[in-house]
């Protein structure tokens, strides 16, 4: 249920992820009337602004983000917005925004939001000062953003020191990818139609392929990339949780503990890599030089060249990752499922390509043409769609000719409302207080046990990544790693 007050409190309230998502999702919501009447927002950053310079500030960032800014509800969403200054070891700042928060009518019904988007190492620190402060109370909420963690030993620390404020109820930890409607539509498209379901295991499907091609590179966020690389950035999070909702059983329901109970015996159900296999079946790339979009950009070398201090890298930072996991249990035993994901690649895409087996027996002995497998194509972005290959007989006389054809549907064309950015969706559920499409304690640190070794492996190991083009489709390796196995990416656009 929506509350009727809140107080949104936003920590890197002038970072990158709260100009370019947080607060034009807020816009969003407020412009579809979704905040509560009673809405304040605070951003907390160390940079010396009263409210005004925040306004502007956000005001500006909107205008870049969301484009043509109706007056109204920008003037309402600034109307909203506060700033507090604060140094994180510094008494005072923190007496001025508990001052804040507690300047308010009905003060004790007002639902308090603190998102974190800093770095994790600030995520224990701020929260026992909340906690000091007695501002963390429920109906209070903390949001973590990704990454939670370095690894599995930091991410059980921050977890251990939120948890000792925070109930685990209060806690919403976010993987914006859950947020995204095609990947909810995931769960609609397996669950409410029956179609699908009984086809879904090792009897039908020959393997699963799971691709999120990016054509950025690291820009700006190269002093926080270069510690983490692909594996910590993407496969951490956001591939295995899409792993995660291709393979679990069907849920009692959705919008209780179900679905996370579901996704947590997938990934527990990951079979741990060994030395060998992880140099057999993972592939590392680090982008070079090359076109992308028809733009020359610099190599990746290049951008941490620029990084005057504070790089650790030497040369081991991996930009793109592909790999081939198995799940160990009834459902899936003997399907490979190949992930990759990978900055400065040909194209932007995420899908899913769910790949069946052939015909048991084939009844066209002197056909022919061309035949493929069946082919289940699930686009998440840019454009959502389904497109379902399937195998015709291409009309005339003179036998059984057959060819590839495909059920299409695109979701643009199928509905006229406006898909609404993943943060829009879960900054909501927090406010509301859903936890659903967030994730819990314990599945942040089975998915750290599943990459920490594959990590340290590589770490001991010290080989770099192998480099490819930017602008091109990953390391040839990666092509390999599926090629040898007698299958192939599938790409449909
Ligand atoms: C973030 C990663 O979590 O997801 C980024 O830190 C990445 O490196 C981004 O670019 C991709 O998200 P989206 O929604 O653009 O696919």
């Amino acid at each position: 249920l929506m509350p009727e007050r809140c107080d949104f409190t936003v920590f890197g309230g002038t970072g990158n992820l709260s100009l370019h998502k947080l607060l034009p999702a807020l816009y969003h919501s407020e412009l579809e009337g979704h905040l509560p009447d009673d809405t304040r927002i605070i951003g907390v950053s160390l940079t010396d602004l009263d409210d005004d310079a925040y306004r502007a500030l956000v005001h500006d960032a909107l205008l870049e983000q969301v484009g043509d800014l109706d007056d109204d509800t920008s003037e309402r969403l600034l109307a909203r917005l506060h700033h507090v200054r604060l140094d994180i070891e510094e008494a005072a700042d923190w007496h001025n925004l508990y001052g804040l928060l507690k300047d308010r009518p009905e003060v004790e019904s007002t639902v308090r939001v603190y998102y974190l988007a800093v770095a994790p190492t600030l995520f224990g620190p701020i929260c026992r000062r909340l906690g000091d402060g007695g501002m963390t109370e429920a109906p209070a909420r903390v949001v973590l953003e990704k990454p939670l963690g370095h690894d599995l030993a930091s991410a059980r620390a921050i977890n251990a020191v939120v948890g000792e404020v925070f109930d685990e109820s209060q806690i919403f930890r976010i993987d914006h990818y859950l947020g995204k409607e095609s990947v909810q539509n995931l769960l609609v498209t397996r669950f409410a139609n029956t179609l699908l379901e009984p086809l879904w295991n090792s009897h039908w499907i020959d393997h699963i392929q799971i691709t999120v091609a990016e054509t950025v590179g690291v820009g700006e966020r190269v002093g926080y990339y270069d510690r983490a690389g692909a594996m910590r950035d993407m496969v951490q999070n956001h591939l295995l949780q899409l792993l995660c909702l291709v393979a679990m059983e069907p849920p009692i329901e959705v919008g209780r503990e179900d679905v996370r109970d579901e996704k947590m015996k997938v990934l527990q159900a990951l079979k741990p890599m060994t030395a060998v296999e992880i140099d057999r079946d993972i592939v590392r790339g680090r982008y070079a030089a090359g076109p992308v979009e028809g733009r020359q950009v610099k190599s990746y070398d290049e951008e941490v060249g620029r990084v005057s201090t504070g790089s650790t890298d030497e040369g081991l930072t991996e930009t793109f990752v592909a790999l081939k996991a198995e799940v160990q249990n009834w459902r899936w035993a003997g399907v490979p499922f190949y992930l990759r994901t990978g900055k400065r690649m040909d194209r932007r895409s995420s899908e899913i390509v769910v790949v069946f087996k052939e015909p048991p027996h084939d009844v066209f002995p002197h056909r022919t043409g061309v035949t493929a497998p069946n082919r289940l194509h699930i686009q998440v972005q840019p454009d959502e769609g389904m497109r379902l290959h399937l195998t015709a007989k291409e009309p005339g006389p003179g036998g059984y000719r057959l060819k590839p054809v495909s059920l299409d549907l695109n979701f643009a064309s199928a509905f006229t409302q406006r898909s609404p950015d993943a943060y829009e969706r879960l900054l909501m559920d927090v406010v509301k207080g859903n936890p659903t499409l967030f994730m819990r304690r314990d599945e942040v640190e089975a998915a750290w046990t599943w990459v920490d070794p594959i990590i340290q492996h590589w770490t001991e190991s010290g080989l770099p990544p192998k480099r490819y083009a930017a602008g091109s489709a990953g390391p040839t390796t990666a092509i390999t790693l599926i090629e040898r196995d007698g299958r192939s990416w599938q790409e449909d656009s």
